[in-house]
């Protein structure tokens, strides 16, 4: 007899089961509460509802762990490669040195854009945000490319095509803001190696891979590469549960990273400190006026889930002061701003008493920055790390046999019936 949770209501017992996650995390399964009672529950944001079981990603906000598929990302961040860690994301499983070969081998095959695609790229207005560009585009691959027709190769290929054309995509359309020429992958490096070439080599001045520079941008893709039911993977997962083509459901997870309290918060953290510093204002200063004015927020801190603190954000810490320094620029003042501004608001009773620490993205931008990654890329560079989770969800959804569409209810709050008045008699 497993455990309930009694409901009292309108006279009546009702249990609900009690169900428990592998790391023993307990939910109340209300799946059948309205058949039941009648009654729906009430949860704006979702904050306290389970949408589905999953064993992809696992996150403790209060004791600040995130593993992907068990692996704790402080070791996949230090050990591993993007592509190794979307690999693991999407199979479940670290690969064995013939899979990861075979994965590289389709990543390579695939990693072309059709060329008439190029034309869609060049009609974008030269201002158009790149979030917007690559949403657009990503949801047009379906029609360059066939439907899955659910066989397991071409789920892999799709798959791959996916993650290996969202770099290409995201380069190009860098290079194609500026007018210059598309530059295009090339089969002896690495993914993220080749994504640094594409975005910064040109016919006049060559590109210099730098190993530690590649080596900073797979830890950043890794740190972004998933976080379980998170904003833009619940809108996949919503977006997919229509049965819609995977494009499709990508396209809407991009459209929902772009938005600056979720993945767009890496530009607006930059933004942030430009304006404070160019204002000349003291951390302390700022920190006032995110107090008094409830429509400023400290961007890049606070999280739904982390409440002491995101080990994402330790990590990336740690990597500013490596990268910084390889890159010589110890003495970036958009680093110096944050390190204060993290300081005084962990000292201070507002950031205390809500529990707000710096997220993943407090100081992602300040390394793109230093990367020579524009403003306007930030998120697009969480994108291509989170195509990996999304898929990954996607693929768990479309496989689970108790998946349904995602059709939540509501509690109506407008006008009770009322009768329609012709235009000339209304007031
Ligand atoms: N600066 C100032 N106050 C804040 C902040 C912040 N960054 N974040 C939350 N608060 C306050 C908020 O005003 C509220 O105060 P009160 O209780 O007095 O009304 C309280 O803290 C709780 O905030 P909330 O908005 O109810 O919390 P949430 O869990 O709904 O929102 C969040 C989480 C990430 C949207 C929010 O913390 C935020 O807007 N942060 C800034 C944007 C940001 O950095 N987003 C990136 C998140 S990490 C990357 C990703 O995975 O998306």
């Amino acid at each position: 007899m497993g455990e309930y949770v009694t409901l009292h209501y309108a006279g009546r017992e009702f249990q609900l089961p009690l169900v428990e996650g592998s790391q023993g995390e307990k939910a109340i399964d209300i799946s059948r509460l309205r058949q039941d009672t009648g009654l729906i529950t009430l949860d704006p944001g979702f904050a306290n509802t389970g949408s589905c079981r999953s064993a992809i990603t696992f996150v403790d906000g209060e004791r600040g762990i995130l593993r992907y598929r068990g692996i704790p990302v402080e070791q996949l961040a230090e050990r591993s490669t993007f592509k190794e860690t979307a690999y693991l994301l999407i199979n479940g499983v670290l690969p064995t040195q013939q899979e990861q070969t075979r994965f590289s081998v389709l990543l390579n095959d695939n990693s072309l854009v059709h060329e008439d695609m190029k034309t869609f790229y060049q009609n974008f207005p030269r201002s158009s945000h790149p979030m917007g560009i690559l949403s657009a585009m990503v949801n047009a691959l379906r029609s360059f490319y066939p439907e899955i027709q659910n066989l397991e190769e071409e789920i892999n290929i799709t798959v791959t095509r996916l993650l290996s054309k969202v770099r290409t995509m995201a380069a190009m359309s860098y290079k194609i803001s500026r007018g210059h020429t598309v530059v295009y992958p090339r089969p002896d490096l690495t993914y993220c190696a080749n994504f640094l070439n594409m975005m910064f080599d040109s016919p006049v001045r060559p590109y210099e891979l730098d190993p530690d520079v590649v080596k900073a941008l797979n830890v950043f893709l890794i740190l972004h590469a998933d976080h379980e039911q998170n904003c833009s993977t619940a809108a996949v997962r919503v977006v997919g549960s229509a049965r819609v083509n995977l494009y499709a459901a990508i396209s809407a997870g991009i459209a929902a990273l772009w938005g600056p309290l979720h993945g767009g918060a890496n530009q607006a953290v930059i933004e942030m400190l430009q304006e404070i510093h160019e204002e000349g204002l003291s951390g302390k200063q700022y920190l006032d006026r995110v107090k008094k004015d409830p429509s400023t927020r400290l961007m890049g801190f606070g999280h739904r889930v982390y409440k002491n603190f995101d080990p994402r954000a330790k990590i990336i810490r740690e990597m500013c002061h490596k990268v910084l320094g390889r890159l010589g620029q110890t003495d970036n003042p958009l680093f110096e701003l944050a390190l204060r501004l993290e300081e005084i608001a962990l000292k201070d009773e507002y950031f205390i008493s809500r529990k707000l620490y710096p997220n993943v993205d407090f100081y992602s931008g300040v390394i793109y920055s230093a990367l020579g990654i524009p403003r306007s890329m930030f998120t697009v560079m969480f994108a291509i790390a989170r195509t990996a989770g999304w898929v990954a969800h996607w693929q768990e959804m479309v496989a689970d046999p108790a998946m349904k569409i995602g059709r939540p209810r509501q509690l109506y709050t407008g006008p009770t019936q009322r009768d329609y008045v012709e235009i000339d008699k209304r007031t």
